[in-house]
């Protein structure tokens, strides 16, 4: 179903994908990586990035439009809202409607706290519900929690705070089990054993997945857990802003209905941040894999009220986001496409790169090939490769793209593209933030108080690239342990008099540093309206 212009192209791929099948491409060396990395990956285009002027991470480099959200101004002020008379009162308020989120509230529950959740969409509108692939956990005679350490703090170049590696990785099998208990109904052989594969960057097969909808199977069993528990769910409503108290701990949040644009107050014990990532701020003016709704409020909620970011100049940009056709353009390609057996081919028919390298070096291996090396296929919405599906069928027999790729079956298929018998076009796509607040081993932000963060809004637990499957991991660990400590610590916190004080004086922050801005944040929402980043 390829145009004409592409079939030279396609004729190539097709005349070498034997040999293709057969060619093992050499593994780039470190130095080869880094050199690969400082030229072509997105995170290292210096032109692209500002110092932020004012807030705890004055001084740091985050991307331009991020910069633009941090240093905004507040959607209300600080005497538009009544903090006495609370519309909520609760012992823990989870920000975030997510598999993190619904996680902490879960475990919170558990722990009898009175818990309630708040989104600006519908529980499960969240970057969860799109993750494809899988999730990680060394649950293996032949792998250990250990080998999957060495494997992500490699990955993330040595960079992911240790003490947070070492809660997702030993946490990551008894996290399997419990999903596993709550319904989630992971692929396994006819015995019952756990189906695994390799992601990128991984030295042992631990990818546990339902399909290539992993993702949505979790969602799905987290959802019904918090619904069965009665869990309150405030849906179309977000948080845009936090509330201290007198003593300066987070203390709630104020809301706002999405549709009246009415403001609300909600009281809490805890809070926690789960608000996932920032795909939809399309950096670089790259497209995204992610839900409509990331645009990065966990980041500007945390960091109006100080708590630090860790990272925030580091995102990753899955190499291979659908670039053709045009309804699709930046949708994911689940990295499982190439664990299945598939190669990144060139316009020539060259299998150009070990097809598993880490996801950062992919990325820019790939940009280069369609960059300096001129090797790229032109598409309507620019420059793409070829990921060559029907290798699939040839490793692993018929059918194996139906029994474990079906979504992106019926994803290329719908455009009358048969991805078992034509490859597929891929570019990088902006997929996830690897940075954001800072937090301990605990869950809560290193400097404030009763403040939790859980999910993609934490930076550290992946360094500065995120291998996949870590993060459907990453949501369930650091989401049970958000809700497991703020349940535990509510029970300890007599909450002062409510401010928004911290409004004012980020406001003189602004102001001090002569920063003209007629921005607004969070943002909650892309404006498709105008420019993206506009
Ligand atoms: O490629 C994927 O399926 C994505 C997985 C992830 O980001 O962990």
């Amino acid at each position: 179903m390829y145009s004409e212009k592409f079939q030279k192209s396609l004729a190539a791929v097709e005349a070498a994908r034997e040999a293709n099948i057969a060619l093992e491409p050499r593994r780039m060396t470190a130095q080869e990586k880094t050199d690969l990395l400082a030229a072509y990956h997105p995170d290292y285009k210096q032109d692209e990035f500002e110092v932020l002027q004012i807030g705890p991470n004055k001084g740091d480099k985050v991307p331009k439009e991020l910069a633009k959200t941090l240093q905004a101004h507040s959607r209300i002020t600080a005497d538009c809202v009544d903090l006495e008379t609370p519309d909520y009162d609760v012992d823990v308020l989870v920000i975030g409607g997510g598999g993190a989120g619904a996680s902490a509230a879960i475990e919170a529950h558990e722990s009898g706290a009175n818990v309630m959740i708040v989104t600006k969409l519908r529980i499960g509108d969240a970057n969860t519900m799109m993750a494809e692939g899988g999730i990680q956990a060394a649950d293996k005679p032949n792998d250990s929690p250990a080998i999957h350490f060495v494997d992500a703090f490699g990955g993330g170049h040595f960079a992911a705070k240790r003490e947070l590696v070492q809660r997702l990785v030993c946490e990551a099998p008894e996290a399997i089990q419990w999903l596993s208990e709550l319904g989630v109904e992971f692929d396994k052989t006819e015995d019952g054993t756990m189906v695994t594969t390799h992601g990128g960057g991984t030295s042992r097969k631990r990818m546990h997945a339902a399909k290539d909808y992993s993702g949505a199977e979790i969602m799905r069993t987290l959802r019904d857990e918090v619904l069965n528990r009665n869990i309150p769910v405030v849906d179309f409503t977000s948080a845009i802003e936090l509330i201290l108290d007198e003593n300066g701990n987070a203390a709630g949040a104020v809301l706002m209905n999405m549709e009246t644009k009415e403001l609300l107050v909600a009281r809490a014990k805890t809070v926690i941040i789960a608000t996932g990532g920032a795909g939809r701020m399309h950096y670089q003016g790259f497209p995204t894999s992610n839900h409509y709704g990331a645009t990065a409020d966990g980041l500007v909620l945390g960091y109006r009220v100080g708590a630090k970011l860790l990272y925030a100049e580091t995102l990753q940009y899955h190499p291979t986001g659908a670039a053709y056709p045009e309804q699709i353009f930046g949708a994911l390609v689940t990295e499982k496409v190439r664990s299945l057996g598939a190669k990144l081919i060139n316009a020539n028919g060259e299998a150009f790169m070990r097809p598993l390298e880490s996801r950062d070096v992919s990325a820019a291996s790939i940009i280069r090939e369609c960059s300096t090396r001129g090797n790229g296929i032109e598409t309507d919405n620019g420059l793409a490769v070829w990921l060559d599906t029907p290798m699939i069928e040839k490793i692993g027999g018929e059918g194996t793209i139906e029994k474990r790729i079906p979504a992106m079956m019926r994803m290329f298929g719908k455009y009358g593209i048969d991805i078992r018998k034509e490859p597929i076009l891929v570019y990088p796509t902006l997929h996830y933030q690897n940075g954001g607040l800072d937090i301990t081993r605990d869950g809560m932000t290193t400097n404030v108080k009763n403040l939790f963060v859980a999910g993609e809004a934490v930076g550290g637990i992946h360094g500065k690239n995120r291998l996949m499957g870590n993060s459907l991991l990453d949501i369930i660990v650091f989401g049970r342990i958000a809700g497991k400590s703020a349940g535990a610590t509510c029970k300890n916190v007599t909450v002062g008099k409510l401010t928004l004080d911290h409004i004012n004086a980020f406001e003189k922050e602004i102001a001090d540093a002569g920063i003209e801005t007629d921005a607004v944040s969070p943002k909650l929402l892309p404006d498709y309206t105008r420019n993206v980043n506009a």
